[in-house]
């Protein structure tokens, strides 16, 4: 792999106000605060305001990073929003956040890639600035997954949330934080999540056409802890690192059963390995920078330490990267 010059240097998050625990889900559909510990390990999650948009959300957790970075950040440009929940179909959630945050000098762009989202975005932000191309990247996954939840149907309803986190990437040719990555895309497994939009088939297969997220539940979750493992050993092959030298693992939190299989499976400690799903449910794109900000505030992860990020999800689409934590603790 080309030797990275970007290096991540600041992260900030944001989660709404409102809480939705399992106890007021039971009330909502039939369902138990029971199953959903046992099957998912999710006790609450996120849910945005009436006026509180994807963007809102991604503004608030930059305006966060920026409190903790304390340095200007009016020569960013470019900005990219991860997302599948955006405002508007156009104008992007990345342009919405150029305008509210008022940065003058940056490009800003959307990219779907669900809930591999916040890799993919990370994986480009580093292209660009290791190209030369740009040198102060904003990052950001931001969700307001309720607002594609159909709450009457509690094999999804149950799952997500909402939330936003955001990570700055500068170029820095002597700290780069970049040390591997694997990305892969199995479109056949579109089928299975969704949520519809113009077209009403996909592959010979009518639609539900309802504009809420589809899943079909056991086969992302067969095809997930089966197919990242493989994943996190190929993106390892390509790096000087060993598994032993990652110092934590950072998957998208989309159930805690699933994340444990897949623990199991790659031989990484559990004990070692960051979610956000308990108090946060399932927040696609945001998942991975919300997690592994849990661990930066109260002190586990520190400057120098080897992560490990693995996003998954809708597309069917999967981003790891290797990364060396830049931030300063
Ligand atoms: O972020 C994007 C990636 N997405 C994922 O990674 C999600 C992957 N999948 C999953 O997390 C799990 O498949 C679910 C949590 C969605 C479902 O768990 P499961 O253990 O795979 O359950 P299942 O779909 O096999 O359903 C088992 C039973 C069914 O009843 P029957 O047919 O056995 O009578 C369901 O109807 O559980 C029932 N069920 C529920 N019962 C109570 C499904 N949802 C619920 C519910 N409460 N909320």
């Amino acid at each position: 792999m080309e030797q990275s010059k970007a290096r991540v240097t600041a992260i900030g998050t944001y989660v709404p106000e409102h809480r939705l625990t399992n106890h007021e889900l039971a009330k909502m559909v039939d369902t138990s605060d029971e199953w959903i510990t046992q099957r998912t390990g999710i006790k609450e999650r996120r849910i945005a305001a009436e006026n509180e948009f994807t963007s809102d959300l991604a503004v608030a957790a930059i305006r966060n990073l920026i409190e903790r970075y304390q340095k200007s950040m009016d020569d960013v440009d470019m900005i990219i929003v991860a997302t599948t929940t955006s405002d508007y179909i156009f104008p992007s959630v990345a342009s919405q956040v150029q305008k509210k945050i008022g940065m003058k000098q940056t490009g800003a762009i959307d990219v779907n890639a669900a809930c591999g989202g916040f890799g993919y975005a990370l994986h480009l932000a580093n292209g660009l600035i290791t190209s030369g191309l740009h040198q102060k990247i904003l990052v950001i996954g931001s969700e307001t997954m309720s607002r594609s939840m159909d709450y009457e149907d509690r094999s999804t309803c149950i799952l997500f949330g909402d939330g936003a986190g955001a990570f700055l990437v500068e170029r820095d040719e002597h700290n780069p934080s970049f040390l591997s990555y694997h990305l892969t895309t199995e479109g056949e497994g579109g089928i299975h999540l969704y949520r519809s939009g113009t077209a009403t088939m996909m592959d010979g297969v009518e639609l539900k056409p309802t504009g809420h997220l589809v899943q079909n539940g056991r086969e992302v979750y067969r095809w997930a802890v089966t197919t990242v493992p493989q994943g996190m050993q190929k993106l390892l092959e390509k790096s000087s690192y060993t598994l032993a030298q990652v110092d934590w693992f950072v998957p998208h939190s989309a159930n805690k059963r699933m994340i444990e299989s897949i623990c199991e499976k790659s031989g990484f400690p559990l004990e070692k390995t960051l979610i956000s799903l308990e108090y946060c449910g399932n927040t696609s794109s945001a998942s991975i920078p919300l997690s592994l900000d849990m661990a930066v505030q109260d002190g586990r992860v520190k400057k120098g330490d080897k992560i490990l990020i693995y996003g998954f999800g809708g597309g069917l689409t999967q981003a790891g990267l290797l990364l060396e934590w830049g931030v300063e603790s």
